[in-house]
C-alpha cells in the first residue's frame, strides 16, 4: 500500500511479567508465580488433566460461576476459581498468559484449533446484517468460511485486494464491522500493510461509522516475526497447530486482543465449545513457546538459503519469499517484520512456481526425497512441501483460485530444522524432474 500513516496503537514493549529480562528469556520460563495455579515447586508444570474440580463449599461454586468472565474482576490479581474445563484450565491458563505477552497483547483465549479461533475471534465481533472486509488470499478453510457459511449467518463478506492502495477504502460501508487477512498470506506471500490498514479504517471512523475492528491471521510470521497489535491491529488469531506448537503434534489456536473483549471471548468459547485440551496446551506450552526463537532463526537462515537457491534455478519461474530483495514488497517487510531484537525477520515460509508439471517434483519427493516431506501443514521440525491449488486451497473454485492470485504450478515450502543442505540436495534432485 501506499505512504505508510502513523498507527494510533500505543507501543507495547515492557511487560510488569519480565521487568528485566528479554522476550526469549520470557518464553523459556514464562511467569514463576501466576495466579493460575500453584506451582511452585514445579520447574516444569505438571500436565493437568481433570474435567471437573472440587469446589470445597456450595458459596465457592456460587462464586466461581459469578465470577466467570466477569467483567468487572481483574484476572491477574483474583486466583480462578476452577469449575469444570470447558470453562478455564490452569495449563492452558499459563499458556494463554505467556502468548498475550508473546504478542504484546493484553489477553489471550486458546481455542482446540486455528480454524476454532478465526470463527471464535470473529464470532464476538461480528453479527447478523454486519459486513467483513477480507483480503482476496487466505487459507482455503478461512476462505470457506466466509465463502459458504457466513452469508447463512447473514454476515455480508467483500474479498478485495489489500495490497493495492485505495482498494480497502473503497470496499468499506458503514455496516463494515471487521477487516480480515493473513500478512504473509497463505500461501502466495503477499504482505498487508497493517499501519495502512489501520489509517484507512481510521478515517473511515472519522466519516462518523464505527471504526472497523482489524483482524490478523498472524500464523505464518508467528509473534517472533512480527507482532500486528503493535503495528495497529486490533486482534490477533494463530493456528497454534504451527509454529507456535513447533514439532507438528497438536492441534490449537489463540486469539490475543484487547482486555475489552476478553470477558465475550470465554463467554463464546464456553458456550460454542471449542477448548483447547490441556494435554494439548502442556506440550505447546513446554515445549512449543521456549524453542521458539531458535528453530525461527535456523528455519529462517535456511529458508533464506533455499530461496535464493531457488530464484536462481532454471526450473523455476518465480520465488516470493519476503527476504529476498526481488520480492515486490520487500520494504515493507523490512519495516513490518522483525523479530524482538529488531532484526529483520522474514520468516520460514516460501512459495515458488515452477516450469513444467509440479506433480513430477512432489511424486519425486513423495517417493524419493528424505529430508523434504510431501505433507501439507507448516511450521514445524520438518520440511514441508505442498500443491496449494490441489491441497490446502483445493475448496476455492478455480475461478477463486485465479482471483486470488494462486497459480497451478505453484508449491508451497514450509522450511524445517533438518541441515540446510539436505533440504537443498533433494530440492535439486526433484527439480531435475520438473
Ligand atoms: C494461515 C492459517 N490460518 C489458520 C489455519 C487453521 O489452523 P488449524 O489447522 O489449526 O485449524 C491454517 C492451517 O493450515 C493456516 O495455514
Amino acid at each position: 500500500m501506499a505512504k505508510r500513516k502513523k498507527s494510533k496503537a500505543p507501543p507495547r514493549t515492557a511487560s510488569p511479567h519480565r521487568p528485566a529480562y528479554g522476550m526469549e528469556t520470557f518464553l523459556v520460563h514464562g511467569r514463576h508465580h501466576t495466579k493460575k495455579w500453584d506451582y511452585a515447586h514445579h520447574l516444569v508444570p505438571p500436565i493437568s488433566s481433570s474435567a471437573a474440580y472440587r469446589l470445597g463449599s456450595a458459596e465457592r461454586g456460587a462464586l466461581g460461576f459469578h465470577s466467570f468472565a466477569h467483567d468487572g474482576l481483574e484476572p491477574s490479581k483474583a486466583s480462578p476459581i476452577y469449575i469444570y474445563d470447558r470453562l478455564d484450565e490452569p495449563v492452558r491458563g499459563m499458556l494463554e498468559e505467556s502468548l498475550a505477552e508473546a504478542e504484546q497483547g493484553d489477553f489471550c483465549a486458546t481455542f482446540a484449533t486455528g480454524m476454532a479461533a478465526v470463527s471464535g475471534g470473529l464470532g464476538v465481533l461480528l453479527q447478523v446484517g454486519d459486513e467483513i472486509v477480507c483480503h482476496r488470499t487466505l487459507y482455503g478453510c478461512s476462505y470457506s468460511l466466509f465463502k459458504n457459511w457466513y452469508p447463512r449467518l447473514g454476515i455480508q463478506v467483500t474479498t478485495a485486494d489489500l495490497t493495492k492502495p485505495g482498494a480497502l477504502a473503497k470496499a468499506l460501508s458503514p455496516k463494515t464491522r471487521a477487516v480480515y487477512f493473513e500478512s504473509p498470506a497463505n500461501p502466495t506471500m503477499e504482505l498487508i500493510d497493517i499501519g495502512a490498514v489501520r489509517a484507512a479504517c481510521e478515517k473511515a471512523a472519522r466519516k462518523g461509522h464505527p471504526r472497523p475492528q482489524i483482524v490478523i491471521d498472524n500464523t505464518f510470521a508467528t509473534p517472533y516475526c512480527q507482532r500486528p497489535l503493535t503495528l495497529g491491529a486490533d486482534m490477533v488469531v494463530h493456528s497454534l497447530t504451527k509454529n507456535l506448537g513447533g514439532f507438528g503434534t497438536d492441534m490449537g489456536g489463540a486469539v490475543i486482543t484487547r482486555k475489552e473483549l476478553s470477558s465475550l471471548l470465554l463467554l463464546y468459547r464456553k458456550d460454542f465449545g471449542g477448548v483447547l485440551a490441556p494435554k494439548s496446551a502442556w506440550p505447546i506450552f513446554v515445549y512449543g513457546l521456549p524453542t521458539l526463537p531458535l528453530r525461527m532463526r535456523q528455519q529462517q537462515e535456511s529458508a533464506r538459503r533455499v530461496a535464493d537457491f531457488l530464484e536462481r534455478h532454471p526450473r523455476v519461474r518465480r520465488v516470493a519469499y519476503p527476504g529476498l530483495p526481488s520480492f515486490p514488497q520487500y520494504e515493507l517487510a523490512r519495516q513490518q517484520m522483525t523479530d524482538y531484537a529488531g532484526a529483520f525477520a522474514p520468516g520460514s515460509m516460501l512459495y515458488f512456481t515452477v516450469k513444467g508439471d509440479p506433480n513430477h517434483i512432489l511424486n519425486y519427493i513423495a517417493r524419493n526425497a528424505y529430508a523434504v516431506t510431501l505433507a501439507v501443514s507448516l511450521g514445524q521440525t520438518r520440511t514441508l512441501i505442498e500443491s496449494p491449488t490441489q491441497m490446502t486451497h483445493a475448496t476455492l473454485s478455480a475461478e477463486d483460485q485465479g482471483g486470488c492470485g494462486l497459480e497451478g504450478e505453484g508449491l508451497r515450502l514450509s522450511i524445517g530444522l533438518e541441515s540446510v543442505n539436505d533440504i537443498l540436495s533433494d530440492l535439486e534432485r526433484a527439480l531435475a524432474h520438473a
